[in-house]
This record gives C-alpha cells, structure tokens and sequence, in this order.
C-alpha cells in the first residue's frame, strides 16, 4: 500500500503540534481533514463522510468512541514513554525531574493509553515551562513518531507491538491525572529549584494554585532569579509586569497569574495587571544595567552584540504583545539601531516570535475598543521603527511559531529566516474577520505578490517553513534545534556584516525604500488598515470580540471551521 494516504485528524483543538503533523504530512503528499473532538456523535459523522485510510489523534482530551477504533486504524499520540498512561504524562516528568522523556504513538482501543505502540521517539528533558516542551521537544519527537508509525501502516506489513509492563526496558508507569495536592508550593519549605518544577508542570494549564497578598490565583510563567532573596514567601519586587518573591534559598519570578474567582471568568495576566491597585507597593526593580546575558534574572528583552551583529531577543509570554511591551521593545529596537553595528537580528522568542497583540490583556482593559486601537498602533510603530530603518540591514530569525500580526511584524525586517519546523499563521481573519495592520498591505503583497498574498490571508491554514519558502514569504529556514537554528543565523548574520559589499547592500535597500515611498507613502497603507481595523473595533459587526472573547476564555469549539473539515467541505 505504497500510495499516499487520506488521513483524518481527531483532534481537541488545531494546535501548534497538530498544525505541524499537518504540515509534515501534507508535504508527503498525504491529504490531510480535521474534526474537532466534541462528541461521539460528531466524530462518528466525520469518519463516516470522510472514509479515511487512517485516523491519527495529536491531541485528545477524551477517549475515541468504539464504533471508530473497531471500524479504522486510530493512532493516539501520547506525551510519555513506552509504558506511560494518564492525562498528566508532561507534569509527571517534569515534577519526577525526568532526564531523558519521549512521546509515543498507540492504537485506540478500549484501554485508554494501553493499546499496542506503532512507534516512539525520545528526547532530552530540558528545564523549561511543560508548554515550551511541548511545543519544542514534543513536538520533534512527534514528527519522527507519527511519520515513522504512518509509513509502517502504509507499508501494510507492520505489526504493532503490545505492551509487555514486564519488560525491563518499559519504564513507563500508568500515572493518575496530577492534582493542586501534588503541586502545591510550600513557600517556607521548598527550594526555588522545586518551586519552579511545580509551576512549570502546570504552565500553560492548569497553573498553580496559591495565594498572593491573601487573594488565591493560578501561578504561571516562572523563571529563576540568581541574587535577590528575602522572607521567605514575601514579594520583594517587580519587573515589567511580574513580580519576584522569596523562597527559603533565594527567590523565583512569577510572570502571568490568573485570579480565582468562582462567580467570575478571570484570564490569565501579566502578575501586577491580575494582582491590582495592591502590587503598586512593591518596588519596581529595573533589569540592573549591563547584567550579563547568563544571568538569572526576569528579563523579557534581552541585546547581546558580537562582531558587528546586535542580537535582540523578545521573550513574551505566549507571544502576546501588550501595548506596554511594543513601546518597550521599540525603545530598545532604537538603542540597538544607535549602535555601531552593522546588522541588527530580531529573535524573538524560544517558543514564538511573536503572536500579534495581547488578547488578553485587551480583553481585560475597561474599553477593549481603546485598548485594541492602541495596542495595534504600538505595534504599527514597532513595525514602522523597522521598516524605515537606514543605518542597518535588519533580520527577523524566527526561532519559534508566529502568527497574525508577529508574522507581519517579521516581514518588516530585510532578511525573514525561521527554524526549519516553524509553524506561521500569516493571516487575521479567523479572528472574527479582523482586517489586521502592521503594514501589512504593504509588506505582504511586496514579498509575495498580490494574488498569493490574498490566497494566504483567506485560506487561514497554517504554513510550514518549506511551503513558506515555495511562496518566498520567508528567505530561508535552517537548524531543527534551536540551538542549531541560533548558531546558523550567527554564522550568517556576521558573513552579512562582514560583507564588502555590505555598504552596496544598505544603500540600495535605502534606495528600494524611498522608491516604494515615491509610489506611495507608508503611512498611507497604515491609515487604510486602521480604517478598516475601526470598523472591527468600533463598528456595528461585533465579530472582533467575539471571536477574541472565545479566544481567550478558550470556549471549546461546537464545531469545525469548514476551512479545516474537507469532509464537510466535499459533503
Ligand atoms: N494574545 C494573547 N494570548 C495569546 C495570543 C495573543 N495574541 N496568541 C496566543 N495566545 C495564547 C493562547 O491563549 C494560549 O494561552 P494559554 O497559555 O492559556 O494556553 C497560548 O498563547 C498558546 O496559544 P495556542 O493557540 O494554544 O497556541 P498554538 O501555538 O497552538 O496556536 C496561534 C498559535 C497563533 C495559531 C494561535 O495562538 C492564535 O490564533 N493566536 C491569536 C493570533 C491573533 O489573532 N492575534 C491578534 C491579531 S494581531
């Protein structure tokens, strides 16, 4: 059965590892449809009209029903090693302080976890939060796993291999689903080392559980912190929105918390937005100058310069970019283009480079509306401040996925290069039909041309680095690790500064610059985008906010988008 394949993906939600399965399979040529999972009835529905070859399961949240496991070929892929069973697989392994983990890929069958293993694929643990291993480790690990478990189905002679628990070598356990109980932090007792084990198992969801100033929130985001200590439990600072406090051996940063309020929907949010009026006690305590790059500390931007190359990272949680962080990251943006270097690289963040925006910090504000059209403008001036940049070649390295505006936002730069594995989403709508600005009427159609450029903006499907680069939206992709990504674009970024024909390179793009202003200026493209975003924030179709309302309150959908579900599509 050496034919491509058509395959059905049952999955919770289209999710940054789900979008890259697809990605990865789609480029083998196999034909790719999605159904959320909302209930038996629907799922059934879905492999019914749709007949598929096989059915792959990225991520579940519940089991799959009989009359479909009995009927197709159904891989599960679990975040654990041969042998590991349960919900919490990632937040054992992380608590356990697991070295080595790894994901495997089962066959449904009646036995949630327990059925026989297609294949598995291990990585290194690294000391990261459980949602950037998922979205880094995991997530290779996956694509060798299902690709591996999908070509042995394909050959048509495999035999899956049932789990023997007597082997010595299976060294997974079936693990309940972890509870507050096991997390919970016990500020006099447990090192910051511990402490930060706990809250990363349970970042991005469900968080920890605890109190702060007498007020119980979920704690995320932390990081350690290498010279501040005090009372052990005590806030002792603050940082561009996230607050410090001690522990018994020195201290850990908190970054995102979310207020628990039984008669409340409350959102997750930078540490003082969520804590309030009562945060405004606590000193802010500014990343002390020049503090090494090494150093533990909470630090969301981050410049580093060698040889000519001024390296800026931009670490915001989930991508997320308040109107506080683009004024940050564009004053920091501008000190780097006052340095005496010759290139500048934009690296973003581990996990994303950017996702456009802070949802949820708009969505908080007292007038979503303001706060949508000032955070959008924060981030037009970013993109504006790169654009017209004269004293620099500029790079966008994506290290991590983008999405909406982060994508647009990259395009702004001379040179886009993403990790091989990137996953972009170059494209607003489905975010209730937003218009979108960052110049990207401009930037867009100039990379692309103008019928790929609406191709891509209306078909809201996410774009691997290779099919990226057919389209000439990025220049190149490279390194699978980032580690191996980060080496490459220094390699790179120094041969460009080094260049001879460096001076030729900045002119002409000085050159290209005041020609496309001549035919027509910036800041016309970015009063026509505002003024179709007005209507979005402003106008009579709240669309915008709803949409943005089940975003981040993560309304489990009740259906599947037609874009995805090509079974309904050709029913
Ligand atoms: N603002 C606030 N939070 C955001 C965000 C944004 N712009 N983009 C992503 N997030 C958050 C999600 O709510 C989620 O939060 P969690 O930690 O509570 O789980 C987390 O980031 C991860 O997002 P998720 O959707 O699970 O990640 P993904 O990698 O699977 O998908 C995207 C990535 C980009 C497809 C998806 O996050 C998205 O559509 N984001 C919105 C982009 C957007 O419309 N921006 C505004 C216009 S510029």
């Amino acid at each position: 059965m050496d034919r491509a394949l058509r395959i059905l993906f049952l999955t919770h939600s289209f999710n940054s590892l789900t979008q890259r399965l697809y990605d990865e399979l789609r480029e083998c040529g196999h034909e790719v449809s999605i159904e959320f999972d909302i209930n038996d009835t629907v799922t059934t529905e879905a492999a019914r009209l749709y007949a598929p070859d096989l059915i792959i399961a990225p991520y579940l949240r519940r089991a799959i029903p009989e009359a479909v496991w009995r009927r197709h070929v159904c891989l599960v892929l679990h975040p654990g090693i041969r042998g590991d069973r349960g919900p919490s697989a990632l937040d054992w392994a992380i608590i356990n302080a697991e070295t080595e983990w790894g994901v495997t890929v089962l066959q449904a069958n009646a036995q949630l976890d327990g059925g026989d293993i297609w294949a598995s694929a291990g990585f290194a643990m690294r000391a990261a939060r459980k949602s950037s291993l998922y979205r880094n480790e995991v997530t290779e690990a996956a694509v060798t796993a299902v690709l591996a478990a999908v070509d042995r189905f394909r050959g048509g002679t495999f035999v899956p291999e049932p789990l023997d628990e007597c082997d010595p070598a299976v060294r997974g356990r079936a693990r309940p689903l972890m509870r507050q109980t096991d997390r919970w932090i016990d500020w006099l007792g447990d090192d910051s080392a511990s402490i930060l084990r706990k809250i990363r198992s349970a970042d991005g969801a469900p968080g920890v559980e605890d109190e702060i100033f007498g007020q119980p929130y979920q704690l995320f985001d932390a990081c350690p912190e290498g010279s501040l200590s005090g009372r052990a439990g005590e806030i002792i600072a603050r940082r561009d929105g996230a607050i410090c406090r001690a522990t018994c051996d020195g201290a850990v940063w908190i970054g995102q918390l979310r207020r628990i309020d039984p008669d409340e929907r409350t959102l997750k949010l930078p540490a003082v937005d969520a804590i309030g009026p009562r945060a405004g006690a606590v000193t802010e305590l500014p990343l002390p100058a020049g503090a090494a790059a090494g150093v533990s500390t909470y630090r969301e931007i981050s410049y580093v310069e060698e040889q000519g190359v001024g390296y800026l990272y931009f670490d915001f949680y989930n991508g997320a970019m308040s109107s506080a962080q683009c004024a940050r990251l564009q004053n920091a943006y501008l000190s780097a283009c006052a340095r005496p270097t010759r290139v500048i690289v934009l690296l973003g963040g581990r996990d994303f480079w950017s996702n456009g925006i802070h949802l949820n910090v708009i969505e908080s504000a007292e007038s979503p509306a303001d706060e949508s059209w000032r955070n959008i403008n924060a981030m037009n001036d970013l993109a504006q401040a790169i654009i017209t940049t004269t004293s620099h070649l500029t790079i966008a390295a994506m290290r991590g996925n983008a999405g909406a505006g982060g994508v647009f936002l990259a395009l702004a730069a001379d040179h886009v290069w993403a990790r091989t594995g990137v996953i972009l989403n170059p494209h607003y709508k489905s975010m209730g039909n937003l218009y979108g600005s960052e110049y990207w009427t401009y930037l867009l159609p100039k990379r692309i041309g103008r019928q790929r450029a609406e191709a891509i903006t209306e078909n809201r499907l996410p774009l691997g680095v290779r099919a990226a680069r057919r389209l000439e939206l990025i220049d190149d992709h490279f390194g699978t690790s980032e580690e191996d990504f980060r080496q490459e674009v220094r390699v790179r970024a120094q041969a460009i500064a080094q260049d001879p024909a460096f001076p030729f390179a900045l002119a002409e793009k000085n050159r290209q610059r005041m020609r496309d202003e001549a035919e027509r200026p910036l800041e016309s493209y970015r009063a026509a985008e505002l003024e179709r975003l007005r209507m979005n924030f402003y106008g009579f179709d709240p669309s915008y906010h709803v949409a943005r309302y089940h975003f981040v309150y993560h309304v489990p959908h009740s259906w599947t988008p037609l874009h995805l579900a090509r079974h309904r599509r050709l029913n």
